[in-house]
């Protein structure tokens, strides 16, 4: 039977950011928490300045009945993916589809072993922009759009997925699924791979990044990551690779990376997911990529 109800997992700033939108919708997303946490957010709409009140549905992970998640999104960090998917799996229905969402490669291969072949990994990618200064604040700082897709070719689980999901792609517009995902993920990767280390390591804004010292480090990247993505099967031209990270550096030039916030907090960063994806793919293909080598070493988590 088809259940009307979202589950996403945490409330980090683009976790909330999708309950503030499918409030609208004739769906009920409910964020899933580990501990008690005011639900009740002061939300800054893009472009505006004045926050109005929203509360979001949450609930106690132990509070959720065994085999009852329908449609599951992810938008954690790529390292906590695995452990929250373990401890998410007793919850799960057989026919559950999963979303994917976070920065970075790799969590698709962790998962999928302890999943069940019926259930869907679903991938996804956004260029929204959301912050939360504080628990309870949460601000809309960049409009993006979402796409969706699956890694596998299996029109069952797509239509399955395509369903349970028509809530989400309405409701967070603008949201695409897209038929060549993988080549977005990619493209993706690469705009994390010379932004992400590159800010984190200078502590420097976005904008930056497109300064001529940067060029030289930004090419060899680019470079790497065609040649390994070519391993894979996906194609991409350098130049087109180079010109979507300074486009993106240039749209985002105000803002500080995520992992340039998360080395500046001391906290754990995405590193091992992105150039550090990058060079297990490498190592496996025996290709050298000694500038996405060089980020691993700058960033060490
Ligand atoms: O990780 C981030 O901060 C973002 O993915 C991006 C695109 C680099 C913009 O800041």
């Amino acid at each position: 039977m088809m259940d009307n109800t979202i589950h996403i997992l945490g409330m980090g700033a683009i976790g909330s950011l999708i309950s503030s939108q499918l409030k609208r919708q004739p769906v009920k997303a409910i964020n899933i928490v580990r501990r008690e946490i005011s639900a009740k957010l002061e939300f800054t709409p893009y472009q505006q300045t004045k926050p109005t009140h929203i509360k979001l549905n949450t609930c106690l992970t132990q509070q959720l009945e065994l085999n009852s998640v329908q449609t599951l999104l992810v938008p954690l960090k790529a390292f906590q993916v695995k452990t929250a998917i373990e401890t998410m799996l007793p919850y799960l229905t057989p026919e559950a589809v999963i979303v994917l969402m976070h920065n970075g490669l790799g969590c698709r291969e962790q998962i999928k072993d302890i999943l069940l072949d019926t259930h869907t990994i679903v991938s996804a990618t956004t260029t929204h922009g959301a912050f939360k200064p504080s628990d309870n604040e949460l601000i809309h700082t960049g409009l993006g759009e979402t796409r969706l897709g699956l890694l596998v070719n299996n029109q069952e689980q797509e239509n399955l997925a395509k369903l349970y999901l028509n809530p989400f792609l309405s409701g967070f517009s603008p949201c695409h699924w897209d038929p060549e995902i993988e080549r977005k993920l990619w493209l993706k990767l690469a705009i994390n791979a010379c932004i992400n280390p590159i800010t984190a390591y200078f502590q420097i804004k976005n904008g930056l990044v497109c300064e001529t010292q940067h060029q030289k480090l930004i090419d060899a990247i680019c470079q790497e990551v065609v040649h390994v993505a070519n391993c894979k099967g996906v194609q991409f031209d350098k130049q087109e690779l180079i010109k979507t990270v300074i486009k993106v550096a240039q749209a985002t030039a105000e803002n500080f990376s995520s992992m340039n916030r998360d080395v500046f907090y001391k906290r754990q960063t995405e590193i091992n997911y992105i150039n550090g994806y990058i060079v297990a793919l490498a190592n496996q293909y025996q290709i050298d990529v000694p500038a996405n080598q060089m980020m691993l070493e700058w960033i060490k988590n």
